[in-house]
């Protein structure tokens, strides 16, 4: 009962079975390096060789019992090799699992950054096909969640795209941190053996080796910033559902997501909830708390091994679990999101004091005002509005002359009319919402996720 227990809280294999397959990969780099390096025969290498390339999957594993993936690896191999049982011993030559650990973590980090790159490249093409299929749709951009200027749709969730462009390049710089080989550093000295590590690193694809074996077992720094990357895209996903949640409200009605993207009620028969939106908001809190988790396994341990850090997998597979998954979520809801451009046009009409700032700007450029006199100005003309229970566009001339000035001509204000209607192509500035700028984006944004 108590050896039950103690085995139990000891291992780790539950968790670390995912890496059998860089553990294998990295214990063939090494017996083959111990041979090359003449450390072992010929005859010692082959056998074993052949025994780990037939061990490629965790259900040859089935049936082992042990702390962990390195021993079960060790443990099968004695079993295959029974009659020379002390043969699978030899891979235990000038390495141990504190440099083994890190390399094969370090391999499976790799491998899921390029595909967690693949799907964040999905989802931003699913985003960019969304922002194609309705270029100029207008709509109400917010600052504060209150109604603010107009914007092209296509341009605010354009915007979405480029946080993602930017998580792949966080992931690509992470990648060049995380692509250095540790084994050889051995318990944390290096050893007596001369091992070619660097042919070890070139064998399992390393591109670098690393420089000091005191270090290469005890930091998880690569983890730690893998980890956070994960939790800035989660940061992202969790935004962007509640973007769309909100849109989804009736209140708002700018987009609507299709029956099997929601969930009803068992009570109130009309629900459609956005469940897999608020699921993505909700399981961001775990990739925030397996950032929180891995540093404070880090805090203020002594060099150099320590068992706390077998609890990094706890947090590493969590992360990597719940970003693929939301990010595979999210390109779902993108590809069936429905967009209602009409009920984005009226919402414009509903709250046409976001055309405010384009009256003050064309009193810069028409009167010749500073800007913060044609913002007073213009709130004095929303102060009218409010009071006399009128539209922006409702106001005349005749307001105009009396509330902005005498010199206010019909010129003018026809002008202002124009640029009222034109006004998703006024902000023309480099990144700003208008549809060449759109365009741009658009162009660019494929280039990079090619
Ligand atoms: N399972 C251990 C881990 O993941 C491997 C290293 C064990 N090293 C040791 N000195 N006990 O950290």
């Amino acid at each position: 009962m108590q050896k039950e227990l103690l085995d139990r809280f000891l291992s780790s294999f539950n968790l670390d079975r995912k890496l059998i397959k860089y553990d294998i990969e990295a214990c063939i780099a090494w017996i083959t390096t111990l041979f090359e390096n003449k450390i072992i025969d010929k005859k010692q290498s082959s056998r074993l060789i052949k025994v780990l390339k037939n061990l490629k999957k965790q259900k040859d594993l089935k049936n082992i019992q042990a702390e962990d993936v390195h021993y079960a690896v060790e443990k099968k191999l004695e079993r295959v090799l029974k009659k020379d049982k002390y043969l699978a011993g030899v891979i235990r030559t000038a390495r141990s699992r504190n440099d083994l650990v890190v390399s094969d973590e370090r391999m499976y980090i790799k491998d899921e950054i390029n595909q967690i790159i693949v799907l964040l490249k999905n989802l931003i093409s699913s985003i960019v096909e969304v922002a194609q299929k309705n270029l100029d749709v207008p709509m109400v951009g917010y600052t504060h969640l209150q109604p603010a200027q107009p914007v092209l749709f296509s341009h605010y969730i354009l915007s979405f795209a480029w946080w993602f462009v930017r998580d792949i390049e966080r992931f690509k710089d992470c990648y060049k941190r995380v692509d250095v080989s540790t084994l050889g550093a051995a318990a944390f000295a290096g050893s007596s053996f001369e091992v070619n590590r660097q042919k070890v690193a070139e064998k399992l694809g390393f591109l670098k080796v690393s420089e000091n074996s005191v270090d290469s077992v005890s930091d998880r720094d690569y983890i730690i910033e893998f980890i956070s990357c994960c939790a800035i895209v989660m940061i992202h996903l969790s935004r962007i559902a509640e973007e769309l949640i909100i849109w989804c409200t009736p209140n708002f009605g700018y987009i609507s997501l299709p029956k099997k993207l929601t969930s009803g009620s068992s009570i109130m028969p009309q629900k459609q909830n956005p469940d897999y939106l608020e699921l993505i908001r909700g399981k961001t809190a775990k990739v925030i708390s397996d950032l929180i988790g891995i540093l404070v396994v880090m805090k203020a341990l002594p060099l150099t091994y320590n068992r706390d850090m077998q609890e990094d997998k706890v947090y590493l597979f969590s992360s990597v679990e719940t970003i693929k998954d939301c990010l595979r979520v999210m390109r779902v809801i993108f590809e069936n999101l429905m967009v209602n451009a009409q009920r984005l046009k009226e919402d414009i009409q509903k709250h046409d004091f976001i055309f405010a700032t384009e009256v003050a700007n064309f009193l810069v450029e028409e009167m010749k005002y500073p800007f913060k006199l044609a913002h007073k100005k213009t709130q004095l003309l929303i102060d009218y509005c409010v009071k006399t229970n009128k539209k922006l566009k409702q106001l005349g001339l005749k307001d105009y002359k009396k509330i902005v000035s005498r010199e206010f001509t019909i010129e003018m204000f026809e002008k202002l009319n124009r640029k009222f209607n034109n006004s998703y192509s006024n902000y023309k500035t480099f990144g700003g919402s208008s549809l060449p700028q759109v365009k741009r984006q658009i162009k660019n944004i494929k280039k990079l996720i090619v």
